[in-house]
Formats: structure tokens, C-alpha cells, sequence
């Protein structure tokens, strides 16, 4: 155990916040030690990267390092890999594309960790991880029991599962199981700019799924600000769904206003054209900021405290409010 940690290299927003109990833990045995070792609460951190500290934490930091990439059955068509919650996500990615196993090059340049994907189910160009994941295995945090969790068992939402809900705070998710594809890959080429960049890198059709991951890094690395130049956590808020009634009313005033059609007949508006619509986009307030690229990411440009970032984020959930009557729920962890 570490004391007196500095959290600084490990939150992407960048904030200096202090943890009092640190332990870094490479293995269920060591995070059995750990938990035998350190005082309760416990935090589990993995990438850091969907986590606004507004203070320090009133708990035990412990950091998922627990790595290995295994391939646990192959099958005619598809195949089983077992990934350790510690693993980096793109890390992941990239040794899944260069095996030719198909399935997770849409989710290429997430950041963030193995273990933390299914927590808010990641999701980036029309697949999130619900789709690809067979099982993980949780370890209880009270008893030190690992439990397993198969796709249904943790309720996937969008950006939800039961490890946000009633599971929340009680799991460490230590592997995680995906059933990757090794021929008839199923393609999601079904967002725009996808189509558009594939093209202008004169891919083939169809295209490989290396060259969706090529793409897809491309598109991220053009709208999204890399952590590591400025501080962020990717979309801050969730595109709120809404019915339909609430869309129409905004389109007499804004014909214009994108919408995504819903399976229950219900519409998701993304959040960042109501964001961008009240102004905010690229603008500065001290040390944080709406990103000018993409309005739904909030930054800290350097300096900034938890408590400035939450108060922006707050300032856009009432002008959203006022203008469009839609109250935006932050998709990142409020801590
Ligand atoms: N838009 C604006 N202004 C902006 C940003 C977006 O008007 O500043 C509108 C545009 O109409 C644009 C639409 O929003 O066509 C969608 O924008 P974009 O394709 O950038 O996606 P998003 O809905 O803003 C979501 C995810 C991202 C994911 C992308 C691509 C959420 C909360 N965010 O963003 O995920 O990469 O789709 O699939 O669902 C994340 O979760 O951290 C994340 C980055």
C-alpha cells in the first residue's frame, strides 16, 4: 500500500487530487490482499478517464492492473478471449485487429481499461460493448468471492449496466470474456463518418477491419481532444432520449435539429447540438471550457479544480434546460 498518492497521471480530466490509500494490484490473489491490507471504502480505479474528482477520495484508491490477453476456445467462425480488467482498452483493440478477430475495431481509441468497458457499456459508431461480450468475472468486494455475470446478468443499457445501479461500488470486474469474430465479420459502417473517411483513405469495399480501426482512430483523433494535451473524459454528458412530442416542439423553431430514431418510438437528440445551440461551444470560463470541436466534451486546459468543471457542467444543464425544457445527465462519474 501506497500513502499520500497523487491521482495527477491517473484521471484524464488532470486534477491534483490526493489519495490517502493507494494500492496498485496485479492479480485476484493481490487484490485479495489488498482488500485485507487496507481500510474500507474502496474506489476501483481503472483508466480514470470517466471520473471528475471535485475532491479528494474518502476512500481506499485501488488501481486495476491485472493484465493477459487469452484465447480460451476457438471456434469455426468465431472465437472466446479472456482479457484481464486491467488491460488498456485500445491496447486490447489493437492486438484484437492484428489477430484479425472482428468485432471491437468500431471501439478503437476508447480510453480507459478492459475492466471499466462494461460499467457504462462503452459505445462509439453503432456498436458498444453489450455486443461483443460473453461474461465477465467480478470479484465481491465485501466477501472476496468472484462471481460471474454472463451478457444479460448485467442489464446493459446505453452507457448503463447493474454495476452503475444496484451493483454500484460493490464489484472489482478482474476479466472480462468477448466472443470475437474470425471470418464473416459483421461490419458496422452504418455512421456517415465512417463511410466518408474509409473513402478519403481509399480503403477497399468492403473494407478490412483493420482499416474501420484506422478510420475510426482517425475520426476520434479529429473531434475528440487527447487526454494526455488536455485534460478531459470524452462526452460528458449522455445524448438524452426523450419523446417524440419534446423533438417536434424544438423543430418549430429548429427545423434543422438531429434526432436518432429510438426502437420504442422515442428519439435520442445528441447533447451536443443542444449544448452547441446555447452557445457554449469552444467557450472558455477560467481554466475550463467547452471544447470547440465537439460540445459535448468539457475540458480543463490546465489548473482547473473538480469544482470548476462541475460548475460549468452545471451551468450547461441550466441554459439546456431553459432553452430546449431537456435536463442533461452527466455520463461521466461525479466523485
Ligand atoms: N453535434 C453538434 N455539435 C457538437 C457536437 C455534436 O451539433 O459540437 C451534433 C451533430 O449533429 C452530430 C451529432 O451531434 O452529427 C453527433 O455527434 P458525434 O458523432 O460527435 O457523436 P455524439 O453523439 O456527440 C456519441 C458518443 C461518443 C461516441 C460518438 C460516436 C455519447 C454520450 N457519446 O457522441 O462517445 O464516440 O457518439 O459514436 O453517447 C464517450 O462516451 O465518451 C464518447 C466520446
Amino acid at each position: 500500500m501506497q500513502q499520500h498518492v497523487s491521482l495527477l497521471p491517473y484521471n484524464t480530466f488532470g486534477l491534483p487530487v490526493i489519495a490517502e490509500h493507494f494500492y496498485a494490484f496485479h492479480s485476484v490473489e493481490d487484490l485479495r490482499l489488498a482488500l485485507r491490507q487496507t481500510p474500507p471504502p474502496y474506489l476501483i480505479l481503472g483508466g480514470g478517464s470517466n471520473m471528475l474528482f471535485t475532491q479528494n477520495p474518502q476512500a481506499t484508491v485501488l488501481k486495476n492492473e491485472i493484465g493477459g490477453m487469452e484465447v480460451l476456445r476457438t471456434f469455426k467462425n468465431k472465437v472466446w478471449v479472456k482479457v484481464g480488467g486491467g488491460v488498456v482498452w485500445h491496447d486490447f483493440v489493437l492486438w484484437a485487429v492484428a489477430q484479425g478477430f472482428g468485432g471491437v475495431e468500431n471501439l478503437s481509441l476508447i480510453p480507459g481499461t478492459v475492466g471499466a468497458a462494461p460499467v457504462q457499456n462503452i459505445g462509439a459508431y453503432g456498436v458498444e460493448l453489450k455486443d461483443v461480450m460473453l461474461r465477465l468475472e467480478a470479484l465481491d468486494l465485501t466477501s472476496g468471492m468472484i462471481w460471474n455475470f454472463d451478457n444479460e446478468a448485467c442489464h446493459f443499457g446505453y452507457r448503463d449496466s447493474i454495476f452503475k445501479r444496484e451493483a454500484k461500488g460493490r464489484y472489482c470486474i478482474v476479466s472480462v470474456t468477448f466472443s470475437l469474430t474470425i471470418a464473416q465479420h459483421r461490419l458496422a459502417l452504418s455512421y456517415g463518418d465512417i463511410q466518408r473517411t474509409l473513402a478519403e483513405h481509399g480503403a477497399p469495399n468492403p473494407p478490412g477491419i483493420a482499416d474501420i480501426s484506422k478510420a475510426v482512430v482517425a475520426i476520434r483523433s479529429s473531434k475528440l481532444p487527447d487526454p494526455a494535451k488536455i485534460g478531459n473524459c470524452g462526452s460528458f454528458f449522455k445524448n438524452p432520449e426523450t419523446e417524440r412530442a419534446v423533438l417536434d416542439r424544438i423543430r418549430q423553431n429548429h427545423p434543422q435539429a438531429p434526432a436518432y430514431e429510438l426502437p420504442d418510438g422515442r428519439v435520442k437528440i445528441p447533447a451536443g447540438w443542444l449544448i452547441e445551440q446555447c452557445g457554449w461551444k469552444g467557450k472558455r470560463v477560467g481554466n475550463t471550457g467547452c471544447y470547440e470541436k465537439q460540445a459535448l466534451v468539457l475540458v480543463n486546459y490546465g489548473g482547473a479544480t473538480g469544482e470548476e468543471v462541475k460548475n460549468l457542467a452545471h451551468a450547461i444543464i441550466a441554459s439546456v434546460q431553459e432553452k430546449f425544457g431537456i435536463t442533461l445527465e452527466p455520463e461521466v462519474n461525479i466523485l
